[in-house]
Formats: structure tokens, C-alpha cells, sequence
């Protein structure tokens, strides 16, 4: 069989049937209902205990970091108060050993100094200004505790939130694996680092990624509503959505505000279906997830996100590399190969390490659409060390590529979808849109990620073609430190009686998304 034929029978077993889809969404609806009646369900459904979306008028000067995907980023935000925000970021790539790093200590002690660090490059004169106060102050500790900042914290793991800056580990994702961090407050945690560094911060809020891409759409979007739901598409996957107070069946410890009646829910959608009843399961899936750090848990993720498609990848192409039968990467080949006569591989190419395939190079993939694939061929050598590929090696790659990268868009569309059904949005009068943002490296990188997701949701029943034109999905660049800084104010606002430092913090005026058709 040529190439093209066998990859073909490979491509197929990623097939995701409109028929899938539908099944994905009837699933999905009932694992969300399951989560929302008691814990330990494999979709989390975990309450956030903020009740309400910004409305874009929102101010202040807030700091946020957020640790979770491929780097921690260390932010200032000015919230301008007329849907804009001025950022400043650093951002450094989290070093592996700190991932597993024997204690939890570790890693937040590092945090803490890159927070140190920011502020003394970007803050230097309220640091300054802090530091003098607090050696002139007399108190019985020696100093007084005047935190000019209040800090958001955006922590993208499965976290029990027990209050706006209280929430104890679930588990963690995405590759870290500290085990003495799980169970303990996360926020305490960073909380007595920054102490022990004497830090003018206060970690305010704790804030899942998500839940902040949700704010921060909802402050920028204009629109008569909010966002209904925050998501991310990157190195990991989940959502964030608005529910209905009455809904939340199980038991909410935490205090709140119930005015609203509504309440942010952190699905957790990693962890749909771990059981697989629905998802789609290759022996290449099998493969990444028994050799994950955390096998059996996270298969949603596992099939969607950034960090596992390289790797489901790279599976399928060893896979066929080492079939006999079939001529790819292989000097068989070279009859076909218009650049030079073999082709070969070097013996360090990530095509032969866990994690060596990184998902950007997809991304170039789908892009490359000219007829020799030269770009990609290009990136074979570059990235993989293939040297030579044959133009029959990089439209197999492709293929291959591609399958995988659709499925995992039409399965976002499965997520997506029961959302929009699940907040009953489209059974309401009128035509304005149900606004979503997203936020992540795939979605905003790879190509057509986003009309993958809207071909899909316009087969889902109950959605269809009109209810998909409907749905406006958008991204909400950086998403997670704006939305982070939202909720630090909400959380100042919160703190009865205590000195909030240099800045006036406003009162919080999250309250239900006013009419904002003139805006
Ligand atoms: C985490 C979520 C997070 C998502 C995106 C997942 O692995 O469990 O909490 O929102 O990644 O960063």
C-alpha cells in the first residue's frame, strides 16, 4: 500500500462523527448536572464564590501572577474603568525541576521572588515608599502591616475554593507533581513566602484561569450582557460559566454574595468523562495517558490541550516508523524525494523522546498549505531533525497532524456546546450574541482551531446553524491577569475596615451586567 493509503487507515481512527459530537454533548450535560449535585465527580464543578461579571467600569491598580501553564508571569494591572487596562508583565519559563520539586516550599518561595523582582524593576518607588514606612512605624512586631498591593493570584489547577483568597490543592495537572502541596491552601502558601521576603503584597483573591478569562472578557467585550463562559485551549484546557445559584445543588461552605443569583462555576472540564464513556480512545491515547504522571485522570485534557497533542502525535508517527510495511521517514521513500536521494533521522531527534514533539510544530502544519509543504519540510529538519523528508513524509506528518488537531477542536465544540445549552441562553428572545472568551496557545495559534470548533457546534441539537451564528466566541488576551486584578478589587471591596494601602480602591461595582447597548 502507498504511504498515503496506509496513513489514511491511521487518520481515520482520529475521526470524531458529527454523530460523536452529539453523543460527547448529551454526556457532558450529565456529568455537569453530576457535578453540581456532590463533590468527588469527575467533572469538578467547583463554586467560586464570584457572583457576578464585570461591566467594563471597573478601577484600580491591581498585581497579579499566574502560575499553571508553560511560564509564571508577574503583572500590574491599571484597571482604566472604561473597558481598557494598562499591563505590565514579566515572565519567566518555570523551570522543570520546580515542577517536582521536593516540597511545595520550593515553589512558592520562587514565586515569591519573582514577585520581589518585579516590583523592584516596575515598582521601585511604592516598594521604596513601603519599605521606609515600615521601619518608621513602631509596633509591638517592630513593623506594621500596611500591604500596598493587593494580589491576584491566578493558580490554574483543580483547587476547593473555600473563599475569595482561600482554596486547598484538588490535584495537580499539566506535568507538576509536588505532593506536599496538595491539601494545603495555596494562597497561605505563597502568602508566608512573600512575608519572609517582607513584601508590601497581600494575595487577595485566588483566581482559576479561566474564571479570570471570564472577567476579563466581560470587562472588555461590549455587549448588553456579559461572558458567559471563560475558557482556555493551551497548555491545558477548562471552563469557567456562569450558573444559576438555584442549580448548585450541593452544599456551599463559603460566605457570598447572593444578590445576583448566579455564581461562577470552575467545571474542570479536563476531567470530563475520566471513565471514557464517551471519549474517543486510540491505542496512541492509551499510550500518553498510562505513561502521564497521573494516569486515568485528566482525559479530556489529554485528548484536547497543548502539552498531549505533540505527544499523541509523535506516538502514532513511531508507530508507523516502525511498521515495516510502511515507507515513512524511510529510504524507500527516496524515489519519491524531490530535495535529495535519502532521507534519515537523526538519533536525538525528539521524534525518539516523551514530550520531544512540540505541539507548535501542528500549528505549522496546518498552516503550510502549499504544494510541496516546503515550510514544513523545512521544520521537520529544523525542529525534528528529519533531514530530507520526502514530499509523501510531510503530507503523512500533516495528515496525521491535522486528524488530531481536528479532533481536538471538535471535542472543545463538545464542551462549548453543553455550556451554551446548559445556561439555556439560546432559548431566551432576541439575537444577541452568547459571548465566550478564550484564552490559550491553541486557540490562538492554531490555525482554524476556531472554525473546527463553530463547524462542529453547528451540528449539535439544540444549537444548529442559527444558534451557532449566534455564538461569539473571542479571545480574551491575557485574560487571566486582568481578570485576576477583577478580582482582587472585588475582594478589597470585601475587606471591611482594613487599610488598603496606597491606592484608592474603589467600591466593586461587579454587579449584574447592565444594559450596554449604548456603549
Ligand atoms: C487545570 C485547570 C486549568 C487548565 C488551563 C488544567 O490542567 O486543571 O485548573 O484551568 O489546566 O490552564
Amino acid at each position: 500500500m502507498a504511504l498515503a493509503a496506509e496513513t489514511k487507515a491511521i487518520v481515520g481512527q482520529y475521526d470524531y462523527t458529527d454523530e460523536d459530537v452529539n453523543k460527547g454533548v448529551k454526556e457532558f450535560l450529565r456529568q455537569m448536572g453530576e457535578g453540581l449535585e456532590k463533590d468527588g465527580t469527575s467533572l469538578s464543578q467547583i463554586p467560586t464564590y464570584v457572583t457576578a461579571v464585570p461591566n467594563g467600569t471597573e478601577k484600580g491598580l491591581y498585581l497579579a501572577v499566574d502560575l499553571g501553564g508553560t511560564n509564571f508571569r508577574v503583572c500590574s494591572i491599571q484597571l482604566n474603568g472604561d473597558s481598557t487596562f494598562h499591563l505590565t508583565f514579566s515572565k519567566v519559563p518555570i523551570p522543570k525541576e520546580m515542577m517536582v520539586a521536593k516540597t511545595s516550599q520550593e515553589l512558592f518561595a520562587f514565586l515569591a521572588k519573582q514577585i520581589d523582582v518585579f516590583l523592584q524593576t516596575h515598582h521601585m518607588a511604592d516598594y521604596d515608599r513601603h519599605v521606609r514606612r515600615r521601619n518608621t512605624v513602631s509596633s509591638p512586631t517592630g513593623f506594621k502591616d500596611e500591604p500596598v498591593f493587593r494580589l491576584g493570584f491566578t493558580f490554574s489547577f483543580p483547587v476547593k475554593q473555600v473563599g475569595i483568597n482561600k482554596g486547598t490543592l484538588i490535584r495537580w495537572t499539566k506535568g507538576f507533581d509536588i505532593p506536599d502541596a496538595v491539601g494545603k491552601d495555596v494562597c497561605a502558601l505563597l502568602q508566608v513566602e512573600i512575608d519572609k521576603l517582607h513584601l508590601p503584597v497581600k494575595v487577595a483573591a485566588l483566581v482559576n484561569d479561566t474564571v479570570g478569562t471570564l472577567m476579563a472578557r466581560s470587562y472588555t467585550s461590549p455587549g448588553k450582557t456579559g461572558a458567559v463562559l471563560g475558557a482556555i485551549f493551551g497548555t491545558g484546557t477548562n471552563g469557567a460559566y456562569l450558573e444559576k445559584l438555584a442549580n448548585i445543588k450541593k452544599p456551599l461552605e463559603g460566605e457570598y454574595d447572593n444578590s445576583t443569583g448566579d455564581m461562577v462555576i470552575n467545571t474542570e472540564w479536563g476531567s470530563f468523562d475520566n471513565q471514557l464513556n464517551v471519549l474517543p480512545n486510540t491505542p496512541w491515547d492509551i499510550q500518553v495517558d498510562k505513561d502521564s504522571v497521573n494516569p486515568g485522570i485528566q482525559m479530556f485534557e489529554k485528548r484536547v490541550s497543548g502539552m498531549f497533542l505533540g505527544e499523541i502525535v509523535r506516538r502514532t508517527l513511531l508507530d508507523m516508523m516502525g511498521n515495516e510495511k510502511m515507507a515513512f521517514f524511510k529510504d524507500e521513500n527516496s524515489s519519491f524525494n524531490d530535495w535529495k536521494s535519502t532521507t534519515s533521522i537523526a538519533e536525538h531527534s525528539g521524534i525518539f523522546k516523551q514530550w520531544g514533539l512540540d505541539s507548535s510544530i501542528m500549528s505549522v502544519a496546518a498552516a503550510d498549505t502549499t504544494p510541496e509543504l516546503s515550510t514544513l519540510r523545512q521544520e521537520l529538519e529544523g525542529q525534528l531533525h528529519v533531514y530530507s523528508p520526502s514530499l509523501e513524509d510531510a503530507q503523512a506528518f500533516k495528515a496525521v497532524a491535522g486528524a488530531v488537531g481536528r479532533r481536538a477542536a471538535r471535542l472543545s465544540a463538545v464542551a462549548i456546546g453543553a455550556i451554551v445549552l446548559q445556561t439555556g441562553q439560546l432559548s431566551q428572545a432576541g439575537d444577541e450574541p452568547i459571548d465566550i472568551g478564550v484564552d490559550g496557545s491553541l486557540v490562538e495559534h492554531y490555525p482554524y482551531f476556531r472554525d473546527m470548533i463553530y463547524e462542529a457546534l453547528r451540528v449539535i441539537d439544540g444549537i444548529g446553524e442559527e444558534g451557532a451564528k449566534r455564538i461569539r466566541i473571542g479571545i480574551a488576551k491575557d485574560g487571566s491577569g486582568v481578570g485576576a486584578a477583577l478580582i482582587a478589587l472585588v475582594a478589597a471591596g470585601m475587606e471591611k475596615g482594613q487599610p488598603v494601602g496606597e491606592y484608592v480602591f474603589p467600591k466593586p461595582c461587579l454587579a449584574k451586567p447592565p444594559d450596554r447597548t449604548n456603549m
